[in-house]
């Protein structure tokens, strides 16, 4: 495919009919010095995973891969690897937009949601100082009949908007590099298109982080892409943590 051998993230490309998870075939390649960056991905997952202790449940029809970057080489400073899981979630929104015409948002840090209910995720690891695996995982085709309860209740896909998986990686990797570029260059676009995307403003939402929990009204992100919270009066930002409950089914 075109838009693979065009793009920057290909150095190295492993397409698998199946793996266990392709963020662990990421890690591989970055402990086996594999030249970077590396773009790897699955029909399938057997063993995907999610953020915590999360699993990614995915029928076939989902598009799940990961890209391993050096981050120095792509002018990624560690102080900005804290909006990288914005930009990848950003990236999504555009890929979504430009393949299906339909608008995604954003649920801080790192989901998308479409009409509520989740469309993707994003699990963004650094397995040695300076390399980052960020894994992208969007149900495309794929329909939740056989789905667990939770998973069918929270979750949606883009099946019926007749795009396919080949479209949407090819519209991220695009959407990608532009907003990479604007993160190393700090340029606010990226926190404003952030803001745009920003599904949890003006709702009341509990954050958790190991045993703290916040609840009070979003106010949307900083400048930074902490998530501002308002309780008590008082605005706050947050780094950190997951949203436990807001207005998402
Ligand atoms: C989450 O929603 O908690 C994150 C889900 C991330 C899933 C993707 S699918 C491709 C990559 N490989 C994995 O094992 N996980 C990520």
């Amino acid at each position: 495919e075109s838009a693979l051998r065009d793009s920057p993230f290909c150095q190295t490309v492993e397409i698998h009919a199946e793996l266990g998870s392709t963020n662990d075939r990421a890690r591989e390649l970055i402990a086996t010095e594999a030249t970077l960056p590396a773009l790897i991905v699955a029909d399938r997952q057997t063993a995907g995973r999610g953020r915590g202790a999360n699993r990614w449940w995915a029928s076939d029809g989902a598009l799940t891969f990961s890209i391993a970057l050096d981050a120095a080489a792509r002018g990624l400073t560690t102080a900005q690897h804290g909006l990288l899981s914005l930009a990848t979630a950003v990236a999504i929104v555009e890929a979504v937009r430009t393949t299906t015409g339909r608008a995604a948002g954003v649920k801080w840090p790192n989901d998308v949601l479409l009409a509520g209910r989740k469309l993707a995720g994003v699990l963004i690891e650094s397995p040695r100082p300076g390399r980052l695996v960020i894994g992208v995982g969007v149900n495309v085709a794929n329909r939740f009949d056989g789905a667990p309860d939770d998973v069918r209740a929270r979750a949606t896909s883009l099946a019926g908007s007749g795009t396919t998986r080949q479209a949407v990686l090819a519209a991220f990797l695009s959407a990608f590099d532009a907003r990479l570029t604007q993160l190393a260059a700090g340029d606010p676009q990226l926190i404003d298109a952030a803001r745009a995307a920003c599904v949890l403003k003006g709702e009341i939402v509990t954050l958790r982080d190991g045993e703290r929990e916040t609840t009070g009204a979003c106010r949307g992100l900083a400048e930074d892409g902490a998530l501002l919270i308002e309780s008590d009066a008082k605005v706050a930002s947050y780094y950190a943590g997951v949203i436990a409950r807001s207005g998402e089914r």
